[in-house]
């Protein structure tokens, strides 16, 4: 059976991806953020998975407010990314996993988690900023599973709901007849309002709870309704959702379970508080 072997959470501002064209990295601005990143590369590097599977949000690309589903699950042999008006530059096709794709997909709707799959799907900022910060080198080294959940358009999936669907995730891992290493990735957050009379929001105390919780009580922030959600962290940092998803992934057991290999905060990146953080299940 295939092996899952932790989770890896970060911001996914469409600014990095200027920075890390423009090599920016070690600049006074960018390098508090960049450099949360070594230490989880070396862990990366000794550890080698094979496939990730992505938790992220499409902010219009693929998905746009004509048609939004709650949860889609990727099942192509590959992704392309494409102009989102960031300014940034597209990439090249990442690829896919159709094989984990579909028994993902398949285990998910036995377990009455109603997917949208799509055969064809573009990635946006969310899914490649990511793979770009972890795998900076060269051609992408790992396979990818895009599971998109809609934080866009109201109602969003409650906190609840997205740790359980992360639960059924690593339980489908688990059960993958393959000899393949699998990480979790979540794309999103931390607190963040783009829009409104709050934009600029940031909540570090509610931040730090947060991360702190993904190690020591993984439920906690599920007694939130996603009002609140969005009241304690932003608009957009109800993206923290993706977090609830990776850590589900995980199992619902405790820190015996997880060794936290590496993590950073830093505030401010756009307008943005950034987080950092890799898992090990052990
Ligand atoms: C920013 C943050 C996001 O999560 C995003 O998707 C787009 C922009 C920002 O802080 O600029
Ligand atoms: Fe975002």
């Amino acid at each position: 059976m295939a092996t899952l072997i932790g989770g890896l959470g970060t911001s996914h501002i469409p600014a990095i991806g200027g920075a890390i064209h423009k090599g920016l990295q070690q600049d006074p601005y960018w390098k508090p953020f960049f450099d949360g990143f070594p230490p989880i590369r070396d862990w990366l590097g000794q550890k080698q998975p094979d496939v990730v599977v992505m938790f992220y949000n499409d902010h219009g690309l693929n998905f746009f407010l004509d048609k939004m589903p709650t949860f889609a699950i990727g099942a192509a042999p590959e992704y392309n990314n494409a102009d989102e008006g960031w300014g940034i530059p597209t990439l090249p096709p990442f690829k896919g996993e159709l094989d984990l794709s579909w028994h993902l997909i398949d285990q998910l709707i036995a377990k009455e988690f109603d997917v949208v799959t799509c055969q064809e799907m573009l990635v946006d900022h969310a899914c490649t900023l990511p793979l770009k910060l972890f795998w900076p080198e060269g051609d992408c080294p790992v396979t990818v599973v895009p599971v998109c959940i809609n934080t866009v358009q109201f109602p969003l999936p409650s906190a609840k709901r997205c740790y359980a669907l992360g639960k059924a995730v690593g339980e489908a891992i688990q059960s993958w007849d393959s000899d393949k290493k699998v990480a979790v990735i979540a794309s999103g957050g931390l607190s963040h309002q783009l829009d409104g009379e709050r934009a600029g929001f940031i909540n570090k105390a509610f931040d730090l709870q947060f991360i702190d919780s993904l190690e020591s009580n993984p439920e906690w922030a599920t007694r939130f309704s996603i009002h609140e959600l969005v009241e304690k962290t932003g608009t957009q940092g109800v993206e923290l959702l993706m977090w609830l998803a990776m850590r589900g992934a995980l199992g619902a057991a405790g820190g015996a379970q997880l060794r936290r290999v590496s993590g950073n905060y830093h505030i401010p990146i756009s307008n943005t508080a950034t987080a950092v953080l890799a898992l090990e299940s052990v």
